[in-house]
């Protein structure tokens, strides 16, 4: 990957493992909250290594077992990541993404609604690991991906600058649609209830 772009001509999904590899460690553990087909998955199993942990949650039973089946190193959690925080039961994950929306090839009525979604980033960004980093690819091409698009930047641009600091990337000549990357580290110190 040296002397590679990490921003330009690439697609998002490789914008963003570019862009979060620095915050990922053998060792490390990560959760790829909207598995779907596991690329994002797959990024984080190959950086933590065998001596790190990935969870993965997604809600369709189909698309979890062939994730399972393909990546045995990983915990396939066959729930909503609206029930992230039950799971998590006091870990602390150092990087933690979504890839927003309905499954590529997949049924698009099984797309992630903007009111799970919310409930769940609280959940991410309170139990991530200080220094941790929160991923959010949004898609606001159809309609629930939007308000779901807007709703999530309302939510970021509510979050303490004390406690986090929030970045967002987006193609700006492009159409409205255009997916947009928000990338949010957690500050370390003892700002944090
Ligand atoms: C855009 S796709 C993810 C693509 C994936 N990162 C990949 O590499 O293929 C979004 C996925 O989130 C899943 N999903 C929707 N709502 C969910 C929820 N509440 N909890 C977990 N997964 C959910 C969908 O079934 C879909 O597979």
């Amino acid at each position: 990957m040296t002397g590679e772009s990490v921003l330009f001509d690439i697609s998002v999904t490789e914008r963003g493992h570019r862009l979060l590899a620095p915050h990922l460690q053998p060792g490390d553990f990560a959760i790829d909250c909207t598995a779907g087909n596991g690329r994002d998955t797959a990024f984080l199993l190959d950086r933590v290594g065998p001596a790190g942990q990935v969870w993965a949650f997604e809600i369709q039973p189909e698309a979890a077992s062939r994730l399972a089946e393909r990546l045995p190193g990983i915990r396939v959690i066959c729930d909503s990541h609206g029930e992230l925080a039950r799971y998590a039961g006091g870990r602390q994950p150092a990087v933690i993404l979504y890839n927003l929306g309905y499954l590529p090839g997949g049924d698009p009525s099984v797309t992630t609604m903007t009111a799970e979604t919310l409930r769940s980033l609280r959940q991410a960004l309170a139990i991530l690991k200080p220094g941790g980093v929160l991923s959010v690819v949004a898609y606001p091409g159809h309609p629930e991906g939007a308000r779901e698009a807007e709703a999530v930047r309302q939510f970021l641009e509510g979050l303490p600058a004390k406690q986090y600091e929030a970045l967002t990337i987006l193609q700006t000549n492009r159409s409205a649609s255009t997916p947009v990357q928000h990338l949010i580290q957690k500050k370390k110190g003892d700002d944090h209830e």
